[in-house]
């Protein structure tokens, strides 16, 4: 093993391009970011300034048209489609503004979802889901459907399968867009407490005191970064307080 540390994340001068029409836009313009193992960081800008670009590439969700990208020492861009999955599986949870659970599962058998496809079987999964769903503080609504639970509830059912395969990285789009400002609170306190636990946290936001619990803050303006340090203190916030209870 070598001495220097690795950074997690490794991007560099990535660029992506989307053709509509006979228009061509430049989502990401040539932009780098490396992220160190255990860190949390915010990535805040305006409406269409490549923010979700970004994730869903760091995610091993899409590619980018040029630039290289390492994940975890991987070169993620040199790998054929099944690979890319495998690797996305095993190393990387996310969760988005709209949670994207199953309708008709219910909150064991969403959380099982990521373990149906690392072919776990079934009693493991069905085991790991239910420790993750105690772990987000669900335990006693393992059988809920997604409509019979809240937003916030939800929001924690689908940061339990991010989670039920134990990633390294967790990748957050807007995880708290949806929601009203205590249940804000709770699943940012839940961050804090991941966080605390040594996994790497990299959440997209439009709200500076959401912003103000990571330790970085990123700023990308038509896909480049344009600003990148300790996000700005907000009054009546408490950035990561260890205390923190959640209810
Ligand atoms: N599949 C696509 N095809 C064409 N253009 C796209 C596509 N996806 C995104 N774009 C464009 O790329 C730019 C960046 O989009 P992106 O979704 O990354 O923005 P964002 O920063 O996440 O915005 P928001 O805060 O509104 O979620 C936008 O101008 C968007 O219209
Ligand atoms: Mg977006």
């Amino acid at each position: 093993m070598s001495d220097v540390p690795r950074p997690l994340i490794a991007a560099e001068h990535l660029t992506k391009l989307y053709t509509a029409g006979d228009q061509q836009l430049r989502a990401l313009d040539d932009l780098s970011l490396a992220i160190q193992e255990g860190e949390f960081t915010a990535i805040m800008g305006a409406s269409g300034s490549g923010k979700s670009t970004l994730m869903n590439i760091l995610g091993a969700l899409d590619r980018p048209s040029s630039g290289e990208y390492w994940l975890d020492g991987e070169a993620v861009s040199k790998l054929n489609d099944t690979r890319l999955s495998e690797l996305r599986n095993r190393k990387i949870g996310f969760c988005f503004q709209s949670f994207n659970l199953l309708p008709r599962l219910d909150a064991v058998e969403n959380v099982e979802v990521p373990l149906v496809y690392a072919k776990v079987p079934s009693k493991e999964r069905t085991k790991r889901a239910i420790e993750a769903l105690q772990r987000v503080g669900l335990g006693e609504r393992l059988h809920h459907k997604p409509t019979q639970l809240s937003g916030g509830q939800q929001q924690r059912v689908a940061i339990a399968r991010a989670l039920v395969t134990k990633p390294r990285l967790l990748l957050a789009d807007e995880p708290t867009g949806a929601l009203d400002s205590e249940t804000t609170r709770q699943i940012l306190a839940l961050f804090d407490e991941l966080h605390a636990g040594g996994l790497t946290i990299l959440l997209v936001t439009h709200e500076a005191d959401v912003a103000a619990r990571a330790h970085r803050m990123v700023l990308v303006r038509d896909g480049k970064i344009v600003a990148d340090g300790p996000p700005p203190v907000v009054l009546g916030t408490r950035p990561h307080d260890p205390n923190e209870v959640r209810s």
